[in-house]
């Protein structure tokens, strides 16, 4: 039996030992389609989310990453309050509508509305009287408010321009700019104040067009919880999460199974859940009806769940093995861990996966939790395993923990070279992809993974890949090969 174990062994392929192969190709690099879906309800203009990590994603970098097209998971190495209040923080960075506006009483003494305005930083406030707004006061006219004056009524501007809720924001770019005003106060049909856009916030919006928004216009977040954590799941969903990522190294396991299923019930955002990396957990974890599937049992950089516990797909065969089952329901297959070069992006793809997940690529840029280190001369950025010592000694749960203090870890800790804004690194992975899809003659995504052929690499062709006979001087952006 154990010989026909042997003989039936099936084989397992990685980045390094495939390459797509070109074809004829009617497009140009430029005008392929990247857009792509993280989720059943969630599509990406850049098809890559950031890790659920210590060292990746906090605030800073699910703003950046959401602003540039993808989207960022907090991390759940801390107390729920805290993982709370950042995706408070990256929803309010940039709320197109005001919807909890704070107004005034015309009778309010012009003293507490300064304050008010200190207190709350805000330039502006929308007058009303009973529930009907009435006027508006800014930082402006309290500025100019003489003694005589007292009130709110004294210095507030009567003729308030305004406009209905379902105004779109082109129509109130244009009523902002045509009115030269900062503020317009939405109202519903009883002339109550129901929100507010301001113009720098439209602004902002311009200056991100790709960016991952939700109806609202606020930037879209995703947080990550542990399987059993069905508590945090709802109180980040209440906070604004768009969606929620079930984290865990096994997924496929009937506890998670069962409580999965509870959170489903109760979470009304997408759910991801991961990881795995086989049909088999595809299809349990599919009928749990989630939202998009995380694929990767140990081919991250700081992972060592392979050689630690001799578990493991490789990880082009595992997003193959989930992404077959995965098309069947539609169900959005995301690629995490092991991509090194843009050139992975393009096979994980190939293999079916619609989008990629980032841990070591990201942790190295200015928005990642941390500052920068030096080591001899060159700067550098922590970066860590959830399963690590350290990130385990912090709380992390992701990775074996079979008694009080102590550890078993799947993971190390180390540091990666600094790689500048998250938008110039997401620029050369996307420009990777994009010359990919070209060769490929892949118009979108969909024909990337449907579309494609690989072909084995050997040993000698995997020496072949990579620049050879040279020692490099400069280092391009996208091919950074020094680890001291
Ligand atoms: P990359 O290669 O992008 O991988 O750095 C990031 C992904 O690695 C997973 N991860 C771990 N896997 N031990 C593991 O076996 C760990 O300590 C660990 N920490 C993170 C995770 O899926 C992440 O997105």
């Amino acid at each position: 039996m154990y010989t026909k174990k042997i003989e039936n062994i099936i084989e397992g392929l990685t980045f390094d030992d495939v390459l797509v192969i070109p074809s004829r190709s009617s497009i140009e690099p430029k005008e392929s389609d990247i857009k792509s879906k993280f989720s059943r309800h969630i599509s990406l203009n850049t098809p890559v989310s950031s890790a659920p990590m210590d060292t990746v994603t906090e605030a800073e970098m699910a703003v950046a990453m959401s602003r540039y097209g993808g989207i960022g998971i907090i991390h759940r190495n801390i107390s729920r309050n805290e993982q709370a209040s950042l995706v408070r923080k990256v929803k309010r960075e940039e709320s197109i509508i005001i919807r909890n506006v704070h107004t005034v009483d015309p009778s309010t003494p012009i003293e507490v509305v300064r304050n008010i305005m200190e207190t709350k930083k805000i330039n502006g406030l929308p007058v009303v009287s009973g529930e009907k707004i009435v006027g508006i006061v800014t930082k402006r006219d309290l500025e100019f408010a003489t003694r005589a004056m007292n009130t709110v009524s004294d210095v507030m501007v009567k003729d308030v321009i305004y406009a209905s809720d379902n105004i779109t924001l082109e129509e109130a770019r244009e009523i902002l700019y045509k009115n030269r005003i900062e503020k317009l106060p939405l109202v519903d049909d009883k002339k109550k104040v129901v929100g507010l856009i301001t113009s720098k916030d439209i602004t902002t919006r311009h200056k991100f067009p790709e960016a991952t928004r939700d109806e609202e216009g606020q930037l879209m977040v995703g947080a990550s919880v542990g399987p059993f954590d069905i508590d945090r799941a709802i109180m980040l969903e209440k906070e604004g999460a768009d969606v929620i990522v079930i984290d865990t190294a096994h997924a496929h396991n009937s506890n998670v199974i069962e409580s999965i299923k509870k959170m489903r019930k109760v979470i009304s955002a997408d759910i991801v859940a991961g990881n795995i990396a086989t049909g088999e957990a595809a299809e349990d974890i599919i009928s749990l009806d989630i939202d998009g599937l995380r694929v990767g049992i140990g081919p991250g950089s700081i992972c060592t769940t392979r050689v630690v516990a001799g578990i493991g797909v490789p990880q082009i065969s595992a997003i193959a093995n989930v992404a077959s089952v995965a098309a069947k329901s539609n169900i959005p297959v995301i690629a995490d861990g092991g991509i090194r070069f843009s050139g992975d992006i393009v096979k994980a793809m190939a293999a079916g996966a619609d989008t990629v997940m980032l841990g070591s690529l990201l942790a190295g840029t200015e928005e990642s939790p941390g500052n920068e280190i030096i080591i001899n001369g060159r700067k550098y950025k922590s970066y860590r395993g959830m399963g690590s010592i350290g990130a385990m000694q912090k709380g992390s749960d992701r990775y074996g923990k079979f008694s009080g203090s102590k550890f078993v870890a799947e993971g190390v800790e180390g540091a990666v070279p600094y790689r500048g804004k998250v938008e110039e690194v997401l620029f050369q992975l996307m420009g990777g992809l994009k010359s990919g899809m070209g060769y490929s003659g892949s118009r979108n995504i969909q024909e990337l993974k449907n579309g494609t052929r690989f072909i084995r690499v050997t040993a000698n062709g995997l020496r072949e890949n990579h620049p050879h006979d040279i020692r490099i001087m400069t280092e391009p952006p996208n091919y950074q090969t020094f680890y001291p």
